[in-house]
C-alpha cells in the first residue's frame, strides 16, 4: 500500500525546480520506465526551456550529456535490483529524488518501501504526480512509496524519515544528480550523514553513480571528443557560479583515483558496477550528432565510466561527531 504524506493540490510547472524538469526530460528521451508518463503532466513549454538551459547555448546539438545521464539511472537501478535481490534488502532511502520515476519504478516491482526525499517545496506535489501516473498506467505498486522533505546536508528533516527505518536492518541509500550541487565541505557533511545511517543498520550499501560523473578527466576526455560537449561543460560550470556560487573546477575530483581515495579516507570500501559487472546496456540510445567512430568512443568511456558505485562501511569504521541535526517540522503532511 502506498502512503503519501502530502496534500492532494493541482501539480502546476511553474512549481517544479528546472534541474529536476531537465533530468527527467532527458530520462524520458532515453526511453527510461515511467519517465514520459511522468513528463507527460508537465507543462511542454517549461520543459523546452529547461533542457535549453542545462545544455547548448547557440543551437548546439543538446544531446552530448544525454548518454551520461542516461548511465547514470541505468546502472544505480540496475546495481539497486541487484542488491535487492541478492540480499532481501527491504528499504530503499533516495536524497535529492527530484521528479525522477525510479521510486514508482521499482515499488511497481518489488515489494520494497521506497523513501523518497528532496530539499524544494515543490517536491510537496511529487505524491500528486506519483498517484497521477500511477492512475493512468493502472499501475498496482507490490511495495510502498513515502515522500518526505530533507536536507541532504545538514538533515533537516531526518527525524521523520528516521522512524520509517527499522533498527539494526539494512537499507540501501541513493542519489542521483546531488553531489553536482554540492561544495566539497558539503560533499563531505553528506558522507558524513550517509556513514552514520549506515553505522547503526550493518549491511546497508551506499549506491550512487554521482561520484563517477564529477571527476574533471572524464569532461575533459568528452570535451576532446566532441565540441558540443565541451561547450555544455563549460555552460554548465557558468551556470552553476552565476546561480548557485559554485565551482565545478574546486568541487569536481580530478580523476577516479582521487574521488575514491576521498571515500576510502572516510571509511568507505568502494566497488565499482559497472556495464560490465551488470550485464546489460546503459545507453540504449544516443541521439548524437557525432560521425561514428567518435560517437563509438563516447559511447564506450561514458559505459565504462559513468556508472555505479557501491560504497559499503568498512570494518571497524567508526563515526566521527554527533548525530545529524535533527528537525521533524519538514515532514510532508496535509
Ligand atoms: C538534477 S535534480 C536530480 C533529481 C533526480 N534525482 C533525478 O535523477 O532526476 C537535483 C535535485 O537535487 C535537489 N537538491 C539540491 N540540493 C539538495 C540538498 N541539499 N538536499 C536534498 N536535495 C537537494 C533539488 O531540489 C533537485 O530536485
Amino acid at each position: 500500500m502506498k502512503t503519501i504524506h502530502a496534500p492532494s493540490i493541482e501539480l502546476r510547472e511553474s512549481r517544479i525546480s528546472p534541474t529536476a524538469i531537465a533530468a527527467l526530460a532527458i530520462y524520458a528521451k532515453c526511453g527510461i520506465p515511467l519517465a514520459q508518463e511522468f513528463l507527460g503532466f508537465i507543462n511542454s513549454d517549461k520543459i523546452d526551456a529547461s533542457t535549453r538551459n542545462i545544455a547548448t547555448p547557440q543551437g548546439l546539438p543538446t544531446v552530448d550529456f544525454f548518454p551520461m545521464l542516461e548511465a547514470r539511472y541505468r546502472s544505480t537501478d540496475g546495481a539497486i535490483k541487484r542488491l535487492i535481490e541478492e540480499r532481501g534488502i527491504e528499504t530503499v532511502l533516495e536524497f535529492a529524488s527530484g521528479i525522477s520515476p525510479v521510486g514508482l519504478a521499482l515499488v511497481r516491482d518489488y515489494p520494497i518501501m521506497f523513501i523518497e526525499t528532496d530539499i524544494s517545496d515543490e517536491f510537496l506535489y511529487k505524491p500528486e504526480l506519483c498517484r497521477k501516473v500511477m492512475q493512468i498506467g493502472n499501475i498496482q505498486s507490490r511495495g510502498a512509496q513515502q515522500f518526505y522533505k530533507l536536507n541532504a546536508v545538514t538533515m533537516i528533516g531526518f527525524t521523520e524519515v528516521e522512524k520509517e527505518l527499522q533498527p539494526g536492518k539494512p537499507i540501501i541509500l541513493t542519489n542521483s544528480g546531488l553531489v553536482t550541487y554540492l561544495s566539497i565541505e558539503d560533499q563531505e557533511k553528506f558522507a558524513s550523514n550517509i556513514k552514520r545511517i549506515m553505522y547503526s543498520r550493518p549491511g546497508s550499501l551506499w549506491i550512487t553513480a554521482d561520484i563517477s560523473l564529477h571527476c574533471k578527466d572524464y569532461f575533459d576526455t568528452m570535451s576532446g571528443i566532441s565540441p558540443a560537449f565541451e561547450q555544455q561543460w563549460n555552460d554548465m560550470k557558468a551556470g552553476l557560479r552565476a546561480q548557485l556560487n559554485i565551482d565545478l573546477d574546486e568541487t569536481t575530483y580530478a580523476n577516479e583515483q582521487q574521488a575514491r581515495a576521498f571515500y576510502e579516507q572516510r571509511g568507505f570500501k568502494v566497488t565499482k558496477m559497472d556495464k560490465a559487472e551488470l550485464g546489460f546496456d546503459l545507453i540504449s540510445e544516443s541521439f548524437l550528432t557525432l560521425d561514428l567512430d567518435k560517437k563509438r568512443q563516447l559511447l564506450d568511456i561514458t559505459e565504462k565510466t559513468c556508472t555505479a558505485w557501491i560504497l559499503e562501511l568498512r570494518e571497524g569504521t567508526g563515526v566521527i561527531g554527533s548525530k545529524p541535526s535533527l528537525d521533524g517540522s519538514n515532514i510532508l503532511r496535509p
